[in-house]
């Protein structure tokens, strides 16, 4: 299965989260793929940031609520009326969590309950909602340290974010069993992915972003747990796999479950392979040190499954681990460069679809 370009053109789609890093890329292939868009979120989460360098809000209608404030969403659902929703509003720092638990719990559960709420009071608009989650909202299985996770497995999470997601998982597995109805009813999935890397993220915690910095600065990047491996994917991974998810969720009930969108096992490296591959790439000195303490507990293994949607949404990793990280590379040369940023971050979009 394809992107079915006429699927999206003139659909209307509302991205919550549009001004975070994933959803600012997402934000730019819809707008080029002619969907009539809406975002939902109260502002950019970093400076500098994708969604501004690259002008995201010029192509879209814009509504500056907050996913805690349910009357804010009802309002922005019933002015973008829109056909298709990607969820993707969140605290998605880890580290954030153990500081702000009760924000994290608010955010990434009441948020997700809010939004389907407001979703169950506009029948008949509504036909597909993708929840976002995370690779992270499986329970580590101490006993089977490498299990490649599959979506039955027990849902978990060691620390509140991670926890949060497993949360809106339930919330969404709800929402799907008992207040919509199977065959007229709004159809909800929920998709797991994590580790995304692109040029242009500047969050807390993430590994290329804090390497951006490090180069600019020319102090060492600090790195957590640089003999843990993880499932790294190319942005337009998971979000190719998103767009595919919510084009058959409309045509189709029997998709509206959990999927795991994770990169190839090939592509499942430690810490440490990724910023040795980054400093040969980059070409200036980067060096690394890790953090001794204070740190959250992470599982120093974890990988997906993604064989149901590539059986059964033919979705696949496209961008090979490689490629990505000379993407990442040309993204951020070009930045620095001065380029239009938006024209380059579409060349890439264009160039993986
Ligand atoms: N980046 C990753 O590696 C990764 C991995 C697994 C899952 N995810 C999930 O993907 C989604 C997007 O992540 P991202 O990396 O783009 O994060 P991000 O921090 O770059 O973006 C988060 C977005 O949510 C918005 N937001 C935050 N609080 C909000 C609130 N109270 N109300 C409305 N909007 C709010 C922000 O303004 C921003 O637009 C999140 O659900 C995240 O948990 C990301």
């Amino acid at each position: 299965m394809a992107i079915d370009a006429d699927f999206w053109a003139r659909r209307r789609v509302l991205v919550t989260g549009h001004t975070g890093f994933k959803g600012a890329w997402l934000s730019l292939w819809l707008q080029s793929l002619g969907a009539e868009l809406s975002g939902l979120a109260p502002g950019a989460p970093t400076r500098p940031s994708l969604y501004e360098l690259a002008g995201v809000g010029a192509g879209m209608s814009e509504y500056s609520a907050d996913v805690r404030d349910l009357g804010a969403v009802r309002e922005a659902l019933a002015r973008a009326r829109p056909e298709v929703i990607l969820h993707m509003a969140a605290q998605p720092i880890v580290r954030r969590s153990l500081v702000e638990p009760v924000a994290t719990y608010e955010v990434n559960v009441l948020g997700t309950l809010n939004l389907l709420e407001c979703v169950r009071h506009a029948p008949g608009e509504v036909q597909a909602v993708v929840v976002v989650t995370s690779d992270k909202c499986y329970a580590h299985q101490p006993e089977q340290p490498r299990r490649r996770f599959v979506e039955g497995d027990p849902l978990g999470g060691a620390d509140p974010y991670s926890s949060s997601k497993a949360c809106a998982e339930l919330v969404a597995a709800a929402y799907r069993s008992s207040l919509f109805a199977r065959d007229h009813g709004p159809r909800v999935a929920t998709a797991r992915a994590g580790n995304v890397i692109g040029g242009g993220d500047w969050g807390q915690d993430r590994l290329i972003a804090d390497v951006a910095r490090a180069i600019a600065s020319g102090d060492p990047v600090r790195v957590r747990n640089p003999g843990a491996v993880r499932p790294w994917q190319h942005v337009l991974n998971p979000l190719s796999g998103y767009l595919l998810l919510a084009q058959e969720l409309s045509r189709t009930a029997d998709v509206a479950r959990a999927w795991n969108f994770g990169p190839r096992e090939d592509d499942e490296q430690t810490v440490s392979w990724l910023l040795a591959r980054l400093s040969a790439l980059w070409g200036e000195g980067l060096s690394w040190e890790a953090e001794e303490a204070g740190n959250p507990p992470e599982a120093a293994h974890l990988a997906l499954d993604s064989s149901a949607a590539e059986r059964e949404l033919g979705w696949r990793s496209h961008w090979s681990l490689p490629e990505t990280l000379e993407r990442i590379v040309q993204w951020h040369r070009a930045e620095r460069a001065g380029a239009d940023m938006r024209a380059f971050t579409v060349s890439q979009i264009e160039a993986f679809a």
